[in-house]
C-alpha cells in the first residue's frame, strides 16, 4: 500500500492528537483525505478539521470505519468507555495509544478481545515532524501493523522501544521535558535582553542553538561531555558560564525536576 493511502483516524482531537497530525501532514506520511477525527464539541472539532483539510466525523465509528490506524487521542480515563464504544469496529486495525499511563496490559483488560494495539506516549514536537514516540516494547501488533507503523510514524518522530516499566518514564522524559528547555529557553534569552540584546534576536538566537546543539550530537553520536569540552577553551569565557552552572546545581536541578513528576 502506498503510504499515501494510508487512512488514519483520531478518536479525540485536542493537542496531541492534533500535533501528531500536524507533523504527518508536513512530512506527508498521509494525505488529508485520508485522515479523519472526532472528538466532542462538533464546531471546535470542524474548524480544527477544515483548518487541515481532513474530515470531521460526527462518531468514533465513523472515524473507526474509515481508518486503517486508530489513534486513541482522548484523556487517558477516557480510554475504557472508548474500547466500549468502538467494540468489533476495531477488529483488525492497527490501534496506537498515546495515552499517558495506559500500557499494553491495562489496554489488553479494555479494548475488545483480539485487538492489535501498541502504547506510545508521544511528544509534542512531533508537530514539525521532529518528535518522539516513547513506545512500549510489549504490543499485540502483527509484524506487518509494527512495520506500517514505523514506516508512518517514524516520519515524524523517533520512536524509541522501551520495556513496559519504562514507558511512563520515558513519557515523562520525552513529553514534559520540552517544557524545561522552554525555560531555559527564556532564561537565556533574558539573560541577552538584560545585555542589551531584542527579545526577538534573543529568541531566535536560542532556539536555533538549541536545535543545532541538539542535532550536532545526534549527528555525530557525540557524548554532551564531549561537545560542552569542544566549547570551553582552558581559561576562557566559556568555562566561567559552565562553572556558575555547576555552581547554581544545574544537573541535579533537572534529575529532581524529573524526580518531583515520578513522586
Ligand atoms: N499534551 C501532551 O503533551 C501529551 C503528551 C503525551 C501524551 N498525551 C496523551 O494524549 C492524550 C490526549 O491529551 P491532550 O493533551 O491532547 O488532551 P486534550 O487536548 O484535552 O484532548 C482530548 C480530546 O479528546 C476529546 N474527547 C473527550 N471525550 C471524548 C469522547 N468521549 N469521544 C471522542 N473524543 C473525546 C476531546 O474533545 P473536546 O475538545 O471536543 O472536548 C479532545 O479533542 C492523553 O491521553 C494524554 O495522556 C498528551
Amino acid at each position: 500500500m502506498d503510504n499515501r493511502d494510508i487512512r488514519i483516524g483520531f478518536i479525540g482531537f485536542g493537542s496531541m492528537a492534533s500535533a501528531i497530525c500536524d507533523g504527518l501532514l508536513i512530512k506527508q506520511a498521509a494525505a488529508p483525505g485520508n485522515i479523519s477525527a472526532c472528538a466532542r464539541n462538533w464546531d471546535k472539532l470542524q474548524t480544527n478539521c477544515n483548518s487541515r483539510g481532513i474530515k470531521a466525523c460526527r462518531t468514533s465509528q465513523e472515524v473507526a470505519e474509515a481508518s486503517d490506524i486508530v489513534v486513541i487521542g482522548v484523556l487517558p480515563q477516557t480510554v475504557p468507555e472508548i474500547m466500549e464504544e468502538l467494540g468489533d469496529k476495531l477488529k483488525g486495525k492497527l490501534i496506537l495509544s498515546i495515552a499517558y499511563g495506559v500500557g499494553c496490559d491495562r489496554f489488553t483488560e479494555i479494548a475488545p478481545e483480539g485487538c492489535n494495539h501498541i502504547s506510545t506516549v508521544p511528544n509534542t514536537p512531533v508537530s514539525v515532524g521532529e518528535g518522539i514516540f516513547v513506545c512500549e516494547s510489549r504490543h499485540t501488533l502483527t509484524d506487518e501493523q509494527l512495520e506500517l507503523f514505523k514506516e508512518v510514524f517514524g516520519r515524524i518522530a523517533l520512536l524509541e522501544f522501551v520495556e513496559p516499566k519504562l514507558l511512563d518514564l520515558g513519557g515523562i522524559v520525552a513529553g514534559s521535558t520540552p517544557a524545561f528547555m522552554a525555560q531555559i529557553a527564556e532564561g537565556l534569552a533574558d539573560a541577552a535582553v538584560k545585555h542589551g540584546m531584542s527579545r526577538a534576536a534573543s529568541y531566535r538566537i536560542v532556539e536555533q542553538m538549541m536545535m543545532g546543539t541538539a542535532k550536532y550530537m545526534l549527528d555525530g553520536d557525540m557524548h554532551p561531555a564531549v561537545l560542552k569540552d569542544g566549547v570551553c577553551s582552558p581559561g576562557g569565557a566559556t568555562i566561567k558560564g559552565v562553572s556558575k552552572l555547576e555552581e547554581c546545581g544545574i544537573r541535579s536541578a533537572m534529575i529532581e525536576a524529573v524526580d518531583a513528576i515520578m513522586n
